[in-house]
């Protein structure tokens, strides 16, 4: 375990801002985890977990250690189609590979950046799919008791972009590897509107995995950014939930205002990206920072834009949907 002082986040995280850790260290293997900690608790450091920080914005230098988790390994059981899967594993890789040899359940999660042990954090989702459809269980290290532990899904506490490891009571818990369940017999999640669009318009009606999986990144392709090119972090912003009262009254005033079911019969979701477009927001910019010209949802670093570029833009904009719309944005991104 080598521990690095003063270290550059810049390529440690997907908008590119060059905030730096005072202590970093990378780890391999989950059985370093218990000397991390061990060290960190007699340094009084608090820990960051960072897999690829695809979904993180830092406004501040972090003053403690960095842990960033670059363990690798996939063990596909082809007699259950169950994979486990180490946390530091390239998302998007493990999608191509499981897709590859003939294990399905993934292919609408193509192209969502960031690794596998971030993956359950904050349950990614993307058109019609979440992980939490498919997760089995996510091991994790206890880093108050230092020991490994198993939780099944239904303790994984999963929600929209939500679960126990945002919360306070997962705040110890380190993922070290997610377990999922796919299958050979495999029925197209097709419902999203945008991806049904898209296999209309190609002509396909009953698409093969692979069809599915180019399809998803075509449309993906077309509205967001590729973090490689230009520093982003996806959605900045959660969707909003509002009952369908409040949903009513905005039709009122908005009678363009689009929402979605949830599971809650009494609550719709609306999409924040269609808040913004109506204010305008595509294409402003404050410092380095901007918001993307494709998808309203979206802030990219254009010109290298500090933290505190994109942290106020992004209050910018949920101060004009909160006084027009009286509704709160929460980010999505985790902000540092
Ligand atoms: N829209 C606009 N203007 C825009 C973009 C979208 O008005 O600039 C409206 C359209 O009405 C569109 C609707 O917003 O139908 C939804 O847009 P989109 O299909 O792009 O999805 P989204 O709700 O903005 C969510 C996830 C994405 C995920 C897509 C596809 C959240 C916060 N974001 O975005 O996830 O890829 O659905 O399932 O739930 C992420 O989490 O980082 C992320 C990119």
């Amino acid at each position: 375990m080598e521990i690095r002082q003063d270290v550059d986040l810049t390529p440690y995280n997907s908008f590119g801002i060059s905030a730096r850790a005072a202590h970093f260290v990378s780890i391999g293997q989950p059985d370093e985890l218990a000397a991390v900690f061990r060290h960190a608790r007699q340094e009084k450091l608090r820990v960051l977990v960072l897999g690829s920080g695809s979904n993180i914005l830092f406004v501040n230098d972090f003053p403690g250690l960095v842990l960033h988790m670059a363990t690798r390994g996939v063990d596909l059981d082809e007699s259950s189609g169950r994979v486990r899967v180490a946390a530091g594993e390239v998302w998007h890789d493990l999608v191509v590979t499981c897709m590859n040899k003939g294990f399905h359940g993934l292919e609408n999660l193509a192209l969502i950046p960031g690794t596998v042990g971030a993956a359950p954090v904050q349950n990614i989702g993307a058109y019609g799919v979440e992980l939490g459809d498919l997760l089995v269980s996510v091991t994790v290290f206890d880093s108050a008791e230092l020991r490994f532990r198993t939780l099944e899904r239904e303790a994984c506490e999963f929600d929209y972009r939500h679960s126990l490891f945002k919360q306070l009571a997962g705040a110890d818990l380190v993922i070290t590897e997610v377990e999922l369940q796919l299958s050979r017999d495999w029925q197209p999640e097709t419902s999203y509107r945008a991806l049904s669009e898209a296999l209309q318009q190609a002509g396909i009606s009953e698409p093969t995995p692979q069809q599915l999986f180019d399809t998803v990144c075509q449309v993906r392709l077309s509205k967001l950014p590729d973090p490689a090119r230009l520093g982003n972090a996806g959605s900045f912003f959660k969707n909003p939930v509002v009952s369908k009262q409040k949903y009513q009254a905005l039709l009122a005033d908005f009678p363009a205002m689009p929402s979605f079911p949830t599971d809650e019969p009494g609550l719709v979701k609306i999409p924040a990206a269609w808040l913004l477009d109506e204010l305008g927001c595509k294409g402003q910019g404050r410092g380095g920072a901007a918001v993307h010209e494709q998808h309203a949802l979206v802030l990219v670093n254009r010109n290298r834009a500090s933290g505190e570029d994109i942290f106020m833009l992004a209050q910018d904009m949920s101060s004009k949907v909160l006084t027009r719309f009286g509704i709160a944005l929460q980010p999505e991104v985790r902000i540092i």
